[in-house]
């Protein structure tokens, strides 16, 4: 079988990417038939907050958590966008649809990277329909550009789901049964279809696990033989260690209506890996994405496994001393400057992506407000390394900036799970 030109082995491996029936069938064919484990009868032991994954994900010998492979974001508008205040407000039979949707996966599926993850958020203009407005305990401003030099363009679909699963065929399985393409998922019955209430807008996808991008090396944009082998994302070096990412408690809201929820930013992202290749060697790449004193003392072996349960970056020199002294910051050690008495803010669970047939990033983080990751994001804009020397400019020789373009910005309110379904804004 070749599918826009392309080899069935290559087919069963961008399933994911291309989705539907046939990609489906091909994940299958391809000897992902192991049973797939299903989720509770009772659907109460799940627990309340959407973004509780760590605890059903598998952990490393360092305790690090490991994020699944596949993901997907799935677009939803609850009418035709052109929605304002006091415009058309969902009714609770539609609410009903919605969550007998979602717990249609949950009965399916187990609560495991082996089975299925998924959370639902909904954006600012979502909330806007309505005439209350979101209590003061939620920060959910529309997204907006957050560096001089990026023109993103603002995504306001109002709902995303986003799933995530060590099995392609779970991931196209689910977003058939909930587009309505089909009637069962892992042998169960799907009962209800979210397309009957939601309208599809967009579906993008991602990677995210040792060797996954070197196997996805045939996408524009990414130099051949480039990706070493051993790194779970394109930019060569892994994330997400333990101590660099925040935990569950510290990105949940913890009063109001939404209490138990949390708040997600998603920025689809270009990568320009020829450059971040080709124009350096591997020290100003480890300098770069670490910090000079990383490259300096060879602390990072291959991708990085060897530094466990913590980059070190915040044991780096400050980087405003380094933007003199080196010419160069790293990205970890000036995001790590955004901390709170010491502990990460901000929770990541981004992928990489052949979206687009290029190679890009969805960069997914959690955090109790939108304003942890703006200020966050202006850490890593580095302004203050750029005014001390003059060897680090706007995006040159500071951090990763040169490498990546943000084209598109979108925040949402993740409910706790007994809210998820179409929330009211109080
Ligand atoms: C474009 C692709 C990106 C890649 C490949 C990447 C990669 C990395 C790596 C390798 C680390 C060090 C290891 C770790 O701490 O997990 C790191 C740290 C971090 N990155 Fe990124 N990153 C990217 C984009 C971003 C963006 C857009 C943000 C948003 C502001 C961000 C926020 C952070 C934070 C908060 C840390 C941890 C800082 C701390 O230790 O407190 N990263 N990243």
């Amino acid at each position: 079988m070749a599918e826009r030109g392309i080899s069935r082995r290559s087919f069963a491996k961008a399933a994911v990417a291309i989705g539907g029936a046939s990609a489906l069938v091909a994940c299958l064919d391809r000897g992902e038939s192991d049973p797939i484990p299903s989720g509770p009868a009772d659907l109460s032991t799940l627990p309340s907050r959407q973004h509780a994954w760590n605890e059903s994900l598998p952990t490393d010998e360092h305790g690090n958590v490991r994020t699944p492979y596949h993901h997907l974001l799935l677009y939803y508008d609850y009418d035709d966008g052109e929605t304002t205040a006091g415009a058309t407000t969902p009714t609770n039979g539609e609410r009903e649809t919605v969550e007998d949707a979602l717990r249609s996966l949950e009965r399916a599926y187990e609560h495991s990277s082996d089975g299925l993850l998924f959370t639902v958020g909904y954006s600012r203009r979502y909330f806007d329909r309505y005439d209350d407005s979101l209590p003061e305990s939620v920060d959910l401003p529309r997204p907006e550009a957050l560096a001089p030099f990026e023109d993103p363009e603002r995504d306001e679909a109002d709902a995303v789901v986003h799933l995530a699963s060590d099995r392609p065929a779970v991931l196209l399985e689910a977003e058939e049964a909930l587009r309505g393409n089909r009637e069962t998922v892992n042998n169960r019955e799907m009962r209800a279809v979210l397309d009957d209430v939601l309208t599809f807008r967009e579906r993008r996808t991602g990677f995210n696990g040792d060797g996954l991008p070197a196997e996805r090396d045939d996408v524009e944009g990414v130099p051949e033989d480039a990706v070493p082998e051993d790194a779970p994302l394109y930019m060569g070096f892994t994330s997400g260690f333990r101590g660099n990412q925040a935990t569950e408690d510290r990105v949940t809201i913890q009063t109001g209506p939404f209490e138990g929820g949390t708040t997600q930013h998603v920025s689809k992202i270009r990568l320009h890996l020829e450059q971040w290749y080709e124009q350096d060697s591997r020290s100003q790449r480890v300098s770069k994405m670490f910090c000079p004193a990383h490259a300096e003392e060879d602390r990072v072996e291959g991708a990085g496994h060897n530094l466990g349960a913590a980059s070190g970056a915040n044991a780096c020199p400050a980087h405003v001393k380094d933007a003199r002294e080196s010419g160069v910051v790293g990205h970890a050690q000036k995001n790590a400057t955004a901390r709170e008495k010491g502990a990460p803010i901000m929770l990541r669970r981004d992928f990489d992506s052949t979206d687009d047939d290029r190679a890009g990033l969805h960069f997914l983080a959690l955090q109790r407000e939108i304003g942890d990751f703006v200020k966050t994001r202006e850490a890593m804009n580095g302004t203050d390394a750029a005014e001390a020397s003059s060897a680090v400019g706007t995006r040159h020789n500071n951090g990763i900036l040169q490498y990546m373009t943000v084209l598109r910005r979108g925040n949402y309110l993740l409910p706790p799970r007994e809210k998820r379904a179409l929330p009211r804004p109080s």
